[in-house]
């Protein structure tokens, strides 16, 4: 076992609270900081709060969202691959909406896009990693893009936007888009990424009109 999938503290801990993955702590993180959905106008004064989870599997940060809303959340998530069970068994109601299959594929964006608007986007979408640095974060930087693509066309104005990217090659001019759609924009690391890890976290809080 190597040091990077050695189970760490965060490993740990999810999987006594019964979370798929360690992730979750990221989104927490990220939530308890800016208060991503509910506060700073990325509600809707009427109706369940909307979010759209990208690169949802094996679903820890959607667990956490339906563990925090229950019934007042409608929750949307795509991934490539399948949820783990405790989180498909989530997904059964009315107020969720999975779909298997990959963002950058027309029919899911418009499955996805018919149920906004949202009041906030979050992508975790990652690529499977080379090991090549400059190929790893080019195919991160194209998933970001496309997740942001996702916020311009299904955020409300005034929702919210977190993406997963792994810094590298063209990731400042990705922020400053960000900073031009967003009353906000932050990059943000949270403390239960790997040390090691190149992977970031940029915000657009309050999507502009
Ligand atoms: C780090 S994991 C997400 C973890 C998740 N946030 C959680 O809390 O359980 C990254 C995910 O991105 C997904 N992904 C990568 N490329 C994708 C694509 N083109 N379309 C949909 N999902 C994608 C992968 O399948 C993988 O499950």
């Amino acid at each position: 076992m190597t040091a990077y999938n050695k189970p760490d503290h965060w490993s740990i801990r999810a999987q006594k609270e019964g979370y798929p993955a360690r992730s979750v702590y990221k989104l927490q993180e990220i939530d308890g900081k800016f208060k991503l959905f509910g506060r700073n106008g990325a509600r809707n004064s009427a109706g369940p709060l909307r979010i759209l989870d990208l690169g949802a599997a094996p679903g820890s940060w959607s667990l956490y969202i339906l563990k925090k809303f229950g019934q007042g959340v409608f929750l949307a998530a795509a991934d490539l691959s399948p949820l783990s069970l405790k989180a498909s068994q989530l997904f059964s109601g009315a107020n969720v909406f999975f779909v298997q299959g990959d963002i950058y594929d027309e029919t899911v964006r418009s499955a996805l896009l018919e149920k906004g608007p949202y009041d906030a986007v979050i992508s975790d979408a990652a690529p499977a990693t080379t090991g090549n640095r400059s190929v790893d974060t080019s195919r991160s930087l194209a998933l970001a893009e496309a997740a942001l693509s996702y916020g311009e066309a299904g955020l409300r104005a005034g929702g919210n936007f977190v993406v997963k990217v792994f810094q590298g090659a063209g990731t400042g001019e990705f922020l400053k888009r960000i900073k031009e759609r967003f009353t906000g924009a932050k990059s943000y690391k949270p403390e239960a990424c790997r040390s090691n890890s190149f992977e970031t976290y940029y915000l657009g809080l309050g999507k502009k009109d």
